[in-house]
């Protein structure tokens, strides 16, 4: 059983600029949590610290509840997969994976017994005997998954480990990197910029901007109820209206037109609703427009129409409407999302 708490986790080279600003999350036992967000924003730094590879400015680190920061990184026991697979290369498949049973100095036959069973789990068996040069991207990935998984670690690490690997296989590893998991009731960590990626592979996803964490929620939540507006741009929804105000009994003015959404809010800044929420017709927050754009996407058009309160993209699956053309849209009250920010 693991589970992990990080506590006001602050990171800092120059006492300065914060990389890190006291990043709180909790991960229970046997749940993959992933670290969703853009480049530079601290994923790896905030992995790096767990493993016990860099050290932190501030916070701490508990694994059930205590608190390991003063533990070197070997006696931690946790696995880390990287994005570069960091093999040895004149180890073979079988030494790599024995690497860190024989560094405990464990038997040679539980190390023979142990590395065997991981490298079947892995599907690695018929390549025990080959160098990381001999194998493909993909396996070279397996080995060092198989690698992080054979020392039984309390806590598995995963910083971007698909991103070198091409579309198909990285769909493919992240559902064996799943199962295993999960037949393995690992407490773990998984880095992405790849919204899909997470969403795919994760109990629950933190997303992350610029030393900070937005949103800390289910893969479901956040898609459908993202709660700012870093957020829901991260994750692809477009149409970002500005609010000028808010009314007491929940209705949103945008640019002179009261707008009604589901979800309440006293301090939402924008609004939000995805192209393919968007339906033609009249309903809840019926708007006139002018289409000023079409383009096919295959299964849909994505119309960009004029409207009084901005520009809308619609994703519409039916018959193409020409330019121009006057229209009557409405916003669904439960698609339309307040968002902070
Ligand atoms: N050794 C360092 N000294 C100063 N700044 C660093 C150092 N390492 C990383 N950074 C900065 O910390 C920020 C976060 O980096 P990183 O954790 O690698 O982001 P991510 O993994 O999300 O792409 C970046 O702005 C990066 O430039
Ligand atoms: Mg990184």
């Amino acid at each position: 059983m693991t589970e992990l708490n990080v506590e006001n986790l602050s990171k800092s080279y120059d006492k300065k600029n914060y990389i890190l600003k006291k990043l709180n999350f909790k991960i229970h036992d046997g749940e993959l949590v992933s670290i969703l967000g853009p480049s530079g924003c601290g994923k790896t730094t905030t992995l790096r610290i767990i493993a016990g590879l860099l050290e932190q400015t501030d916070g701490n680190i508990l694994v059930d509840n205590s608190d390991v920061s003063n533990v070197p990184v070997h006696k931690r026991n946790f696995g880390m997969v990287f994005q570069s697979y960091a093999l040895f290369p004149h180890l073979t498949v079988f030494e790599n994976v024995a690497f860190g049973l024989k560094r405990r100095h464990e038997t040679i036959e539980d190390i023979q017994n142990k590395v065997a069973k991981m490298l079947k789990v892995t599907g690695l068996e018929k390549l025990a005997q080959r160098l990381p040069k001999e194998l493909s991207g993909g396996q070279q990935q397996r080995v060092s998954l198989a690698r992080a998984l054979v020392v039984n670690p309390r806590l598995l690490l995963m910083d971007e480990p698909l991103s070198n690997l091409d579309a198909k296989l990285r769909i493919s590893m992240r559902e064996e990197i799943r199962k295993l998991q999960q037949e393995l009731h690992i407490t773990s960590i998984f880095v992405t910029h790849d919204q899909e990626e997470c969403f795919a592979i994760s109990d629950r996803v933190a997303v992350m901007n610029n030393g900070r964490i937005e949103q800390f929620d289910t893969p479901q939540m956040i898609y459908n109820h993202p709660k700012t507006i870093f957020v829901a741009q991260f994750i692809g929804y477009s149409n970002f209206l500005k609010v000028d105000q808010i009314s007491e009994n929940n209705k949103f003015l945008v640019q002179g037109v009261e707008l009604t959404c589901s979800q309440k809010s006293s301090n939402a800044t924008c609004l939000t609703i995805r192209p393919d929420r968007i339906k033609f017709g009249k309903g809840a927050n019926t708007i006139e427009g002018i289409i000023s754009s079409v383009t096919y996407l295959g299964t849909a058009y994505r119309y960009i129409i004029n409207t009084k309160i901005g520009e809308l993209k619609i994703d519409w699956p039916g018959e193409r409407i020409e330019l121009n053309q006057k229209v009557i849209l409405h916003l669904d009250e439960n698609a339309l999302i307040p968002l902070e920010g």
